[in-house]
């Protein structure tokens, strides 16, 4: 019968025997399937493991660090942090197209992920030959089968790494749905807060800034989105909801008035949405009252921002994020 121990336990005896004596590499996210996946293959093959974590500057606060010491400390695992904030802004400086956007981060993602991967490999040690991944039974049926080999391809020069490098995949958690991802990572003993993690993009902050992505406008939305999730989460809300984006617009300004003072100052959105599968959506009907600490903590404590609004569309019209 099914039981995560049991799955951990066969898992763990398949991935020693697939690797033998060699080395594995996994890219962090910070999302809940590539560190279930890494906490797995941690516990089959130990130091023979090392994850990658691209730090690149859109996180949400804390996301960074609940990687950098809280996944460590209950894993053990070696963790090498890309810290590439300064590249990132930097490619993003001056673009406000969505896709843009998209495609710059994606590639620069992979840019510094494929560095790491070249700096791994040409130190001293076995071979690197498998690539852990994240994928889920879900993600299995939509692709129509899976190839079991990764082919990176190298569009520009990284030193060590060779032009077209394969590894062999090791996909722990192929036969799993997310609730099951889940039960597994609890009895690996990772962190809550990464374990019932909401879905969060992979271009992270930089597609909830409507408008250029700069280092103090994602200052600014990471204090309003730790605000509305501490209130969320007081309000016992995280299990109710899909998941809550919330969006600067940053080319926007409206007039308020603050203390004594006009003020000028720009527009948060909140997007609560209850959904099943992210494919269709409706907005959360959040109780005013939290939704009213939310506006108030945010216009009070979040320099620049004087207005707090609501997203009262589903999906489709609207899709969950803004951009
Ligand atoms: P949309 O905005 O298309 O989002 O309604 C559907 C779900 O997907 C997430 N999302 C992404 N996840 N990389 C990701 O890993 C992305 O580029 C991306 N874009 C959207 C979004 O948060 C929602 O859960």
């Amino acid at each position: 019968s099914w039981t995560t121990g049991n799955v951990i336990e066969e898992q763990v005896e398949s991935i020693r025997a697939q690797v033998g004596d060699k080395r594995a590499i996994c890219g962090l996210s910070g999302g809940v399937d590539s560190a279930v996946a890494a906490a797995l293959v941690q516990k089959a093959i130990g130091s023979q493991l090392t994850c990658v974590y691209v730090d690149h500057g859109l996180m949400r606060k804390g996301e960074t660090e609940q990687v950098e010491k809280d996944f460590v400390a209950a894993t053990g695992v070696q963790l090498k942090v890309v810290d590439a904030q300064e590249r990132f802004l930097s490619a993003l400086k001056g673009v406000s197209d969505p896709e843009e956007k998209r495609k710059i981060i994606g590639r620069e993602f992979i840019r510094v992920f494929e560095q790491a991967q070249a700096e791994i490999i040409a130190d001293e040690g076995p071979a690197v030959e498998f690539l852990v991944q994240g994928t889920l039974y879900p993600d299995v049926v939509e692709s129509g089968g899976g190839t079991g080999t990764a082919n990176i391809k190298s569009h520009h020069n990284v030193g060590g790494l060779p032009e077209d490098l394969e590894f062999k995949l090791i996909e722990p958690l192929r036969k799993l749905f997310k609730d099951e991802v889940r039960m597994v990572g609890q009895e690996l003993g990772l962190p809550e807060e990464i374990v019932q993690r909401q879905p969060f993009p992979g271009p992270g902050l930089g597609i909830r800034i409507v408008g250029e992505v700069t280092k103090e406008r994602l200052d600014l939305l990471r204090e309003a989105d730790a605000i509305a999730r501490e209130e969320l989460t007081a309000a016992g809300l995280d299990r109710d909801i899909w998941q809550c984006p919330v969006v600067l617009l940053a080319d926007v300004r409206s007039v308020g008035v603050q203390g004594d003072g006009r003020t000028y100052g720009h527009p948060i959105v909140l997007r609560p949405v209850s959904s099943e599968d992210a494919m269709t959506a409706d907005w959360s009907r959040l109780p005013y009252d939290v939704l009213s600490r939310i506006s108030t903590r945010i216009t009070n404590e979040v320099r620049d921002v004087n207005r707090v609004v609501l997203d009262v569309t589903s999906k489709p019209p609207g899709t969950i994020e803004w951009e």
